[in-house]
């Protein structure tokens, strides 16, 4: 059990929820939904690495109702997670999502997390994700029918808005709270802006000195002193962290003050043990290529070692690689300015 105690726990904000679900998060640094990322195997291997709170990758409300096999095995959650549990949707109506909430249900999570945050296009055409900043009247009623319809407790992840003429943020975190959810988390980059430019922390610092609601803030944290920094600076409630935990797994281990032991190698062999707990052999194969090849990214002789991955047709020669690559592997930090996977669903 940890004992860390965050620098601004919601609790000494009188304005806050103390009960609740931000209540039962483990600590303040939460692991950020990745699509193709955050699965079962990724986030219970979090989990076991300390993440304050573990979300699922976007998962589409309708693609439930088609009893897809693949959707569900997103929706996975490992047995006795010491962290809370979410699973994401995104959907057209907010009728879609009530229904998708039942199968949510049966999966085990603590609670559902909606995307406000998603620039795809191929969503956003649709009116789901970012685009449903544009309309803040309209995000309320949106939200205020999905709380009324489900029994889980509500969160939201949202970006700052549609482009820097439309900074609704403020509107949006309203129509949250209005509406019944437990948190807001901010992506702070508006939808225009993909990934590029930094994520705007100075105003995620505004929106929670205004908001009644526990403020999540997210962007850019590459390393455990950055999350703490972060978390004092900014006085968000807790923060979230995507890529660097991807870059560095032990991330989470550091920011509540663990050692973070875990090698690259010990850290892939866990994960590879997941796999062939949760997938037949094929998924685990391209599973276990891809995140080993994420792993290597920025060391010298990465790219060689990625195309390697993919020659590999069966796991044991995956990990036959991966021992050889990471044997003499030094712990490898983000330098700020390198861009590392500019493209995602929130
Ligand atoms: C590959 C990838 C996939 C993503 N998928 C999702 C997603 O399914 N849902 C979501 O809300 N955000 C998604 N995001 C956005 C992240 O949750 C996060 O907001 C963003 O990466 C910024 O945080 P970071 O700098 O800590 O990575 C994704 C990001 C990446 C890089």
């Amino acid at each position: 059990m940890n004992t860390f105690s965050p620098p601004h726990p919601a609790h000494e904000n009188p304005e806050l929820k103390t009960e609740g679900l931000f209540a039962k998060a483990r600590n303040p640094f939460w692991l950020a939904p990745m699509a193709g990322i955050t699965d079962v195997c990724f986030r219970q291997l979090m989990d076991e690495m300390s993440a304050g709170v573990l979300i699922s990758e976007l998962v589409s409300a309708k693609g439930l109702f088609y009893n897809s096999e693949k959707t569900q095995k997103m929706m996975r959650i490992h047995a006795d997670s010491k962290s809370i549990v979410g699973i994401q949707l995104f959907g057209e109506s907010a009728e879609d999502i009530v229904r998708a909430s039942e199968f949510v249900e049966s999966t085990g999570a603590d609670f559902i997390d909606i995307n406000l945050g998603c620039p795809v296009k191929k969503v956003v055409k649709k009116g789901c994700g970012a685009a449903l900043l544009r309309d803040p009247a309209y995000l309320e009623k949106f939200l205020s029918t999905v709380k009324k319809g489900i029994r889980l407790p509500l969160t939201v992840k949202m970006r700052t808005g549609w482009n820097e003429e439309e900074l609704t943020v403020h509107e949006c975190v309203k129509a949250a709270y209005n509406s019944g959810c437990e948190w807001v988390a901010i992506h702070g980059r508006t939808r225009a802006q993909g990934y590029d430019g930094k994520a705007n922390w100075d105003l995620m610092a505004e929106v929670k000195e205004e908001a009644k609601i526990p403020i999540i803030g997210n962007g850019d944290i590459r390393s455990a002193e950055q999350a703490k920094k972060r978390l004092k600076e900014s006085k968000v409630d807790a923060v979230m962290i995507g890529r660097g935990a991807l870059r560095n797994p032990g991330i989470f281990n550091e920011c509540i003050g663990l050692s973070n032991d875990s090698s690259c190698l010990k850290i892939i062999h866990r994960y590879r043990n997941s796999l062939n707990e949760h997938y037949d052999t094929r998924f685990s194969l391209i599973l276990l290529r891809k995140f080993s090849a994420w792993l290597a990214f920025g060391n010298k002789g990465a790219a060689k070692f990625r195309k390697s991955m993919f020659e590999c047709v069966t796991t044991a020669e995956v990990m036959e690689r991966v021992e050889e690559f990471f044997q003499n592997e030094q712990p490898l930090r983000f330098d700020d300015n390198e861009e590392f996977m500019m493209g995602g669903h929130g």
